[in-house]
């Protein structure tokens, strides 16, 4: 480990997350060193995120790769939530708002939310959010929250791989080759999506309609309206427009023959369609 920081030593506003934060030159991966600490929770792990410079095995979703050169913000975040069931999808939803709003503070681009929670420019990916959890009603119960944003990483990088972040895949850029010439400072970045993240988690958790974080989602998001194709484990399985996003976070599709289904976050993914 390379260093160690506390939220005082940071100037951080938060009560939880961020109470101990872990900074590495070169993980595998913060997912997984996260996930295994959350699952021995032996510090009482709530709130501790864990930072490399440079991962690699990084993880996307969907089981791609995640390329995570030096240039990047990768982290992981180790939450309790303790809300109601049917808001865990919620979180994803919170992680999209606050690195969104993050990175339009701190660079002054306009970004925007494709569902659930990429967070593009320009309809290039800019960053993207893995949940893992594991949920039994019980007080084991955790979510980790991975972040992964390109900030200074030339975009003829990314065109080697089939990581999520890979041209390949789709198409991808980093803060740097947008703003060009000045500088964006990562912990500052860092600092801000975490004092999100905790401040959206207290009105998930005391806000009885979630529909003031929907209203914010929808501020930013770029999909309505539009068509898409959505995958399931990379299999086509629906093609319809996008009509609304429900009360949990869900996305509302009208198909073709005029039905509604309603799709959550789990393992899918969407293209728009022509
Ligand atoms: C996606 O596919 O869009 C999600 C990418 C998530 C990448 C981040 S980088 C920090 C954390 N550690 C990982 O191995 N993955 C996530």
């Amino acid at each position: 480990m390379e260093e160690n920081y506390n939220r005082i030593e940071l100037g951080l506003q938060n009560h939880v997350i961020g109470k101990r934060i872990y900074h590495y030159k070169k993980l595998k991966s913060t997912q997984l060193l996260a996930i295994t600490l959350a699952e021995n929770d032996i510090k009482n792990e709530e709130g501790t995120v864990i930072i490399a410079d440079q991962q690699d095995e990084g993880r996307g979703r969907g089981k791609k790769k995640w390329f995570s050169p030096i240039g990047g913000l990768w982290m992981s975040l180790i939450i309790k939530p303790r809300i109601e069931f049917t808001k865990f999808n919620m979180i994803s939803v919170i992680s999209a708002i606050s690195v969104c709003e993050s990175i339009n503070r701190i660079s002054m681009l306009k970004t925007s939310i494709q569902w659930p929670n990429d967070v593009l420019f320009n309809n290039k990916k800019l960053a993207g959010i893995l949940i893992d959890s594991s949920i039994n009603n019980s007080d084991n119960d955790y979510v980790v929250i991975g972040i992964g944003i390109n900030i200074d990483i030339d975009n003829s990088k990314f065109n080697f791989s089939h990581a999520s972040n890979s041209i390949l895949s789709r198409k991808v850029t980093s803060i740097q080759n947008e703003i060009k010439g000045r500088a964006i400072d990562r912990f500052l970045l860092m600092k801000q999506i975490l004092e999100k993240i905790e401040l959206y988690l207290l009105l998930l958790k005391y806000d009885k309609y979630d529909s003031r974080i929907i209203g914010i989602y929808k501020q930013h998001f770029d999909t309505l309206g539009k068509k898409i194709i959505v995958y399931q484990d990379g299999v086509k399985k629906y093609y319809g427009i996008v009509k609304d996003i429900d009360i949990y976070g869900g996305l509302i599709l009208e198909r073709y023959d005029n039905s509604l289904e309603k799709i959550y976050s789990g393992q899918i993914s969407i293209r728009e369609s022509n």
